[in-house]
C-alpha cells in the first residue's frame, strides 16, 4: 500500500483536524488547512464561528479537543514562542513607550542584539520617530503598529493576527491595510490573519479558509491569484474574488442570524 503523502517540508503550520467545544456548544468541528512558510493565510467566517478558538489553539493558547497542530511536522510544546499573537486590541502597557513596549518581548536577548531589532521594526512600522511616546499619546492606528512591530521583533516563525483592524475607524484601516500589505510583501511574513473583513483578506492573503457558521468547518479554501501589485482595492479582478468569498459567507451569516434570533 503507497505511503500517504506528506506534504513538503516547507509547510509551517499544519492544522489536522481540530474539533473543540465549549461545554456543551461545539465550536469548531474537523477543520484542517496548511499555512506555508512565507504565505499569508486569512480565515474568514461569520461572527462566533470559532476563528479566535482556532487561533488560540494554532498559537498554542488553548489545547483542542480532538485533532493537533504541528509546526513544521512537530507539535509545539505547548507555548505560544516563536507563534506571535497581535491582538484585535492593542495590548500596550499603558505605563511603558513604545520601544519599552518592544523591549519587553525581548528579553534574555544581548543588548546589541535588542538595540538593532529594536530599530529595524521602528523603521518597519514607520515609528522611528515615535520610540519615545508613551501609548496614550499615540492615535489608534498607531497603536497597532505598535503592536505589529512588537510582534515582528521577536521574529516569529508565524504571525497570528486577530482582527488587528477592526478596532480603527474607517480612514485608518484604510491607511494601515496599505501598510500590512507592504509589510508582508517586503518582510516575506508568515502569518494567520483572521478578519471579518472580505477586503482586507482578498488584500492581504496567498489564500483563504472559508470557515461555515458555528460550529465552524471548512466550507473552501480560495487562492488569491491576483499579484500583489496588482491588489487595487477596486480593481475588477480583486471585485470578483471579492463577490466569490461574499457568495460563500452570506448563507453562513443568515443562517447563523436565524439560529440566534431562535435560541431567544
Ligand atoms: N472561553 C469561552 N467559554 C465559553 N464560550 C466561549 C468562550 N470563548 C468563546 N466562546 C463562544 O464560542 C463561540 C466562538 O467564539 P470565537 O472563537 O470567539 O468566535 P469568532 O472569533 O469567530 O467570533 C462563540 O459562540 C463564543 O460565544
Ligand atoms: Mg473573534
Amino acid at each position: 500500500m503507497p505511503l500517504p503523502q506528506r506534504e513538503p517540508c516547507s509547510v509551517q503550520l499544519d492544522i489536522q483536524s481540530v474539533s473543540h467545544s465549549y461545554g456543551t456548544l461545539p465550536v469548531l468541528d474537523s477543520v484542517s488547512f496548511t499555512v506555508r512558510d512565507g504565505e499569508v493565510v486569512a480565515l474568514i467566517g461569520p461572527s462566533g464561528c470559532g476563528k479566535s478558538t482556532l487561533l488560540a489553539i494554532v498559537g498554542g493558547l488553548l489545547r483542542p479537543q480532538a485533532g493537533a497542530v504541528f509546526q513544521e511536522g512537530e507539535a509545539p510544546a505547548g507555548c505560544i514562542n516563536p507563534l506571535t499573537y497581535v491582538f484585535q486590541d492593542f495590548a500596550l502597557l499603558p505605563w511603558r513607550s513604545v520601544e519599552g513596549n518592544i523591549r519587553l518581548v525581548l528579553r534574555g536577548l544581548a543588548a546589541r542584539e535588542v538595540e538593532a531589532r529594536i530599530e529595524e521594526v521602528l523603521a518597519q512600522t514607520h515609528l522611528s520617530d515615535f520610540r519615545r511616546a508613551y501609548p496614550k499619546q499615540l492615535s489608534g492606528g498607531m497603536r497597532q503598529r505598535v503592536g505589529i512591530a512588537r510582534a515582528l521583533a521577536v521574529r516569529p516563525a508565524v504571525l497570528l493576527m486577530d482582527e488587528p483592524l477592526s478596532s480603527l475607524d474607517a480612514q485608518t484601516r484604510v491607511i494601515l491595510l496599505d501598510e500590512f500589505a507592504e509589510l508582508f510583501q517586503r518582510a516575506g511574513v508568515t502569518a494567520v490573519y483572521v478578519t471579518h473583513n472580505l477586503a482586507e483578506a482578498v488584500r492581504l492573503a496567498d489564500r483563504v479558509v472559508v470557515l461555515s457558521r458555528r460550529p465552524g468547518r471548512v466550507k473552501d479554501v480560495v487562492p488569491i491569484a491576483v499579484p500583489r501589485p496588482e491588489r487595487a482595492i477596486d480593481s475588477p479582478a480583486m471585485l470578483a474574488v471579492e463577490r466569490r468569498l461574499w457568495n460563500l459567507i452570506r448563507d453562513e451569516a443568515v443562517l447563523a442570524d436565524q439560529e440566534l434570533a431562535d435560541a431567544r
